[in-house]
């Protein structure tokens, strides 16, 4: 039946941007409210998963973090494969993250990402807000207006605007226009994403890496 897609996989999310923006630390926030001072860099990939209930529906959201550093560049192409949500984070007190999502971040998108994608510009560390030279925030929701994306600040380190982004991202995905996007894509590619009964606890939390 269309509507019940899949059972066993589950909205695929992709966090991607350069070294250091806070991609693990958004993650680890969400999943287990925890946050690491001083984080260690990815290592090719890991992803996570988390059940959420949106309306009456339980969702699986499966969150890929990728590695940001120069060397793994070259596996990210795979993990665009069936990713509809794909969040581009740069760090607010870095000019430079933020240029790398329109010089390399986007572009590897529109090479290798999937047709119709649910796009987030996310601006973490938002907890330095204060600190001097900040990346431009304006030149940041224009790029978001350009790629059709929608824009969020965070901050890993408060949690502030954290659950706000992967429940939009969810809503957005799961909306009246996207759905049947994302439907017939599904159909063609196979499952890739649940939408649970109300008492199916079967799907636990749970962190994976490879
Ligand atoms: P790679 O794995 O190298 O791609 O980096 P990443 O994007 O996953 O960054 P990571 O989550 O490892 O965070 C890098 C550093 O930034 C860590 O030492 C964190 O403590 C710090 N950090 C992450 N998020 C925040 C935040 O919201 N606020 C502040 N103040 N620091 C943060």
């Amino acid at each position: 039946m269309e509507d019940d897609i899949d059972q066993e996989n589950g909205i695929k999310i992709t966090l991607l941007g350069n070294p250091g923006v806070g991609k693990t630390c958004i993650i680890s926030k969400y999943i287990d409210d925890t946050f690491e001072e001083n984080e260690e860099s990815t290592i090719g990939a890991n992803f996570m998963e988390k059940v959420i209930k949106r309306g009456d529906k339980e969702v699986l959201l499966n969150i890929w973090d990728t590695a940001g550093q120069e060397k793994f560049h070259s596996l990210g192409k795979h993990f665009y494969k069936d990713s509809y949500i794909v969040c581009f984070v740069y760090d607010i007190t870095n000019q430079e993250s933020l240029d790398s999502l329109k010089a390399t971040w986007y572009p590897d998108l529109q090479k290798y990402g999937e047709k119709y994608t649910v796009l987030a510009v996310v601006g973490n560390k938002s907890d330095l807000y204060e600190e001097d030279n900040l990346a431009d925030e304006a030149q940041a929701k224009e790029f978001a207006k350009e790629i059709n994306a929608t824009f969020f600040l965070t901050s890993a380190k408060s949690g502030d605007g954290i659950e706000k982004l992967f429940n939009t991202l969810a809503d957005q995905y799961l909306s009246p226009e996207f759905a049947p996007k994302a439907k017939e894509m599904i159909k063609k590619r196979g499952p890739s994403f649940s939408v649970k009964s109300k008492n199916n606890k079967n799907v636990q939390e749970k962190k994976k890496c490879c």
